[in-house]
Parts: C-alpha cells; sequence; structure tokens
C-alpha cells in the first residue's frame, strides 16, 4: 500500500504567497496506521507552509513513511533512498535544496544504520515523535537529526486538529487511530518494537475527531489499533472503557453510520465486543480477525496466546451474535519448524471458517525477533509452494463469496466518482469495491444497489429504490 499526500494550498495560511511555498512529497508504505501516520504529518507539514508535490522531483522534502514488517518492505526503503540520494544530487546542481525524512517503523528500527548507510537522509523520525515534525524540520536544516525515543508526552494531543478541508478531500470514509503498541511479542513480529507498549486513546479525544469527521461529510469510521480490541481508554469520569463501548459511544453521533475496527487479536474477542455486534447496526458485519496458523503447535511457537479450538470457538459466537457476518484473516506460512501437518491444519481451519477474505505472507526472518533465532528455518521453496496452495484456496473462497452476491441487494455507501463518466463507486457492508451507473450527487450516501456481477478486483451494481431493498436478501 502507498500514497502520496496532497497538502492543500494556502488552507492555513491564507496570506502566504503561493507560489513561494515550499513542497513536500510523502511516500508511505505498510498498514492502514502508517496511512494514517502520514495524512497526519501531511496535516502537521501544511500548517508549516509546505504545498503540494505529486512526485518527489519537484520536492524541497521527501518523506518515506516505511514498514519495517517483512524484509522485502525493509529492503525497499534503502533502494528507494538510492533514487533520492540521486535525486538529490541533481537538484542541488541547479541549485535547489532537498531535505531527505525516513518516517515510521523502519526508522523507528534501524534509524542508526540509515544515517550510517545513506548520507542523503537528513532526518529520521520513529512513528511515535512525528508530532514533533516541525522542531525537527527546522533542525535538519543545520544539520542532521535523528528521533527515536518514545517520548513521555500523548503525540496525538500534540497534533493539530483535523482540519475540514483536508478531511472533505480525503472523502467520506476515514481512518482514526484509537490505540498503538503492542505487548503481545508474536515471535515472529517486529511491531512490539517499532511501535513500543500498548497504548490507548483518551475516549473524549477520539469522539471529539469522529465528531469532526462527521461535520465533514465522513460517513464511515474505520477504528485503528495493531491490537484495537486490546483498547481500553479512560472517559471522561476516569474509568476504563473498553472497545465495545467506545464503539456505542461512537454509533451515536450523527452521520456516523458505519463503523470498523481493524487489527483485532483473538484473545482479545471477548463477549462485550461480540455482544456489540449483535446489537450495534452501525458495526458492520465484516471482522477481520487473524489466526495466522492452523497447528497449535505452531501457534504456541508463534506465542499466539490461543489454539486452534479457541479461534474456532470465538468464530462461533461471533456468528451467531450476527449470523451474516464475514471473516477475514492474515496468515503466515513456513514459521520455523512447520511440517507438512502443520500446514494441513492451517488449509483445515481455513475450510472450517470459510473466509471472505484474507492476507497472506512467506514468514519473513526479522532481526532481533525469538523466530529468527530458531535453527529450524524453513526452506524457500517450500514457504513457496506453501503460499500458492494456501492462496488458491483462499482465492476460491473469495470467489464463492463474491459470486454468492450477485442477485442480492446491498446497502453501498458512494465514495466517489467511478473510472468511466456517468460511473460512480463504493463500498458494501463487506467492504467489496463495487461500481454502478449513478449521479456524483450520491457521494456520501448510503444506497441500495443490486449487484449483478462479480469482476476480479470489483463488483458491478444496479441502484434500485428504496422499497425493493426493504425485503430480505435472497440467500
Ligand atoms: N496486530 C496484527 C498484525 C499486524 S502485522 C495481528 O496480531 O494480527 C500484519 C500481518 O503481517 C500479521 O498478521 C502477519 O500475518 C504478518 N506478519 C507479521 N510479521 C511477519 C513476518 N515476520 N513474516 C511474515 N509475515 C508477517
Ligand atoms: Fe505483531 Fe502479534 Fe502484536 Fe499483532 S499481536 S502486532 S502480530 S506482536
Ligand atoms: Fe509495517 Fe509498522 Fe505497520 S512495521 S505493518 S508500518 S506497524
Amino acid at each position: 500500500m502507498s500514497e502520496s499526500l496532497e497538502l492543500i494550498r494556502g488552507e492555513e495560511h491564507p496570506k502566504a504567497p503561493a507560489l513561494s511555498k515550499p513542497r513536500a512529497f510523502i511516500k508511505s508504505y505498510g498498514c492502514q496506521m502508517n496511512v494514517y501516520d502520514a495524512e497526519r504529518m501531511g496535516d502537521i507539514l501544511a500548517l508549516e507552509g509546505y504545498d503540494l508535490a505529486d512526485s518527489a522531483d519537484a520536492a524541497d522534502l521527501v518523506l518515506l513513511n516505511t514498514c519495517h514488517i517483512r524484509e522485502r518492505a525493509s529492503e525497499k526503503v534503502f533502494s528507494e533512498l538510492g533514487r533520492l540520494r540521486t535525486l538529490k544530487k541533481a537538484r542541488g546542481a541547479e541549485g535547489h535544496d532537498m531535505l531527505i525524512g525516513v518516517a515510521g517503523c523502519v526508522a523507528q528500527a534501524e534509524g542508526r544504520e540509515i544515517m550510517r548507510r545513506q548520507s542523503a537522509v537528513d532526518l529520521v523520525v520513529g512513528p511515535q515523535s512525528y508530532h514533533r515534525l516541525p522542531d525537527l524540520l527546522r533542525r535538519a536544516r543545520n544539520g542532521r537529526v535523528a528521533e527515536t525515543d518514545f517520548p513521555v508526552e500523548d503525540k496525538f494531543a500534540e497534533l493539530p486538529p483535523l482540519s475540514e478541508q483536508r478531511i472533505r478531500q480525503r472523502g467520506v470514509a476515514a481512518f482514526v487511530t484509537v490505540q498503538e503498541g503492542c505487548d503481545k511479542f508474536c515471535t515472529f513480529c517486529v511491531v512490539p518494537y517499532t511501535r513500543g507498549a500498548e497504548f490507548s486513546r483518551p475516549v473524549a479525544q477520539v469522539v471529539a475527531d469522529v465528531e469532526r469527521l462527521a461535520r465533514a461529510g465522513v460517513r464511515e469510521v474505520t477504528l485503528l489499533g495493531q491490537n484495537v480490541n486490546a483498547y481500553h481508554g479512560e472517559d471522561e469520569r476516569g474509568r476504563t472503557s473498553s472497545l465495545a463501548l467506545l464503539i456505542r459511544r461512537l454509533a451515536e453521533i450523527p452521520g456516523i453510520s458505519r463503523l470498523r475496527y481493524t487489527t483485532s487479536h483473538p484473545a482479545d474477542m471477548n463477549d462485550d465486543l461480540i455482544a456489540a455486534h449483535r446489537e450495534v447496526p452501525a458495526l458492520m458485519p465484516y471482522l477481520h480477525l487473524p489466526v495466522q496458523s492452523g497447528s497449535d503447535r505452531v501457534l504456541a511457537a508463534m506465542n499466539r496466546k490461543h489454539g486452534a479450538a479457541h479461534y474456532l470457538e470465538i468464530i462461533g459466537k461471533v456468528r451467531d451474535a450476527r449470523p451474516d457476518i464475514a471473516l477475514s484473516s492474515d496468515f503466515i506460512v513456513g514459521f520455523p519448524g512447520e511440517s507438512d501437518a502443520d500446514f494441513e491444519a492451517t488449509l483445515a481451519i481455513i475450510r472450517a471458517v470459510d473466509y471472505a477474505g484474507a492476507f497472506s505472507f512467506k514468514y519473513s526472518r526479522r532481526p532481533g525477533t525469538p523466530g529468527a533465532e530458531r535453527q529450524d528455518q524453513i526452506d524457500e521453496a517450500v514457504k513457496e509452494k506453501r503460499l500458492a496452495r494456501l492462496q488458491g484456496l483462499l482465492e476460491e473462497q473469495r470467489q464463492a463469496f463474491n459470486a454468492a452476491s450477485v442477485g442480492r441487494i446491498a446497502d453501498v455507501l458512494i465514495e466517489k466518482k467511478g473510472r468511466h463518466s456517468g460511473q460512480i463507486a463504493g463500498r458494501t457492508p463487506y467492504l467489496q469495491a463495487i461500481h454502478l451507473d449513478g449521479p456524483e450527487e450520491l457521494i456520501g450516501q448510503i444506497v441500495p444497489v443490486e449487484i449483478v456481477a462479480t469482476g476480479p478486483n470489483s463488483l458491478a451494481g444496479r441502484r434500485v429504490n428504496h422499497g425493493s431493498s426493504a425485503g430480505e436478501c435472497p440467500t
């Protein structure tokens, strides 16, 4: 996933001369939380007087918001920095300065290494410190700076308030980070080291953000956290609020019609949250609940804190609460010591659950994690074969899920114009992308749409009048 952020001309500094504004370009890799962070860095840079750049070529500042989760993700950073270095030299020869900054999880994990290996980098800033960007940028103009401590202050309280104009630019579906960091220490994963200990934003802060989003036209909010269902933010009366309570509060905000949350850990999937799936209509019937493996032996070695049977039990409870719920998951194949039988157990759990979607990866040996130290690493060729089989099965399930939607009527949140003229595009409650003919004025509305066909990446639909959506969907 990558995103470049547009900074809005003159929004916060209406008196600044537009032509002389410096330009910033942010490139983001990795998870949705990084997308959120990149948006917030964009907000900060807009306030600092930066203007839009849609590529690095014309930029005075380039920020790479990096991901460390797998080897390939980290390597991308160094190759991108190589290209930027050449660009910086060329711009320097023309008399222009260009600052290069590295943010995100690689900055946190390998800040020193980046400074050592790539002299063109002026600034390194970890994911917990980017609220300090204005000061860091000023310092970086006089010499290289690195900021990778976990600061004592609450980053979120220090960030500038969301700007209505920028919210409107981003559209009617928004992300809000409510929880960050992780105390689980799965033995394959770098996140506890790059994002630090679990932290939950106070309820009032989240409510204020979502109210702002709603006032600027947002209809759907996805609550983000590395372990979002471990949320335990403090409410106005000093009590601890669970994610379920937070969801109930947010569902009452006028204009907010859809809520989602990701990513959750099975061990934190408590009854309270499951009940919210039954009782809160705004909570969408689509749950991403990563299991990683179907083998108890591998799950224990991964330190996942639950077995396959427990996971299936949770899925059963969630389905009892919300029978139309669809599920997705993350899988890792080739964790050290994974046998053929372990891998078959993963295929078995996939068959037992029947997923609507999933992400799957070959195990990647990450420095500093316990998994990386193990002597029983799996051969790349074996990982490759297992991944292909696993993805074949998951793809069959995804296609079957989409095919079963054809003929049904779904409430679609219209998010944007479609690719062709006269077309609009949106998402079903199951996060399926769908396009249909219709006027742009419908953007931001939830309309009943009959699903008429499935394509490789999206569905095709046809608007129906309200009367026909009242009946039960055919099954
Ligand atoms: N907090 C989430 C996951 C965040 S990372 C959870 O607990 O589910 C997103 C996904 O990347 C993980 O679910 C896992 O499937 C994958 N992943 C993490 N570390 C990995 C590694 N070392 N190799 C391969 N995949 C990995
Ligand atoms: Fe990583 Fe495990 Fe924490 Fe998820 S729960 S972020 S996989 S350590
Ligand atoms: Fe990557 Fe950091 Fe997210 S390692 S997946 S950007 S939390």
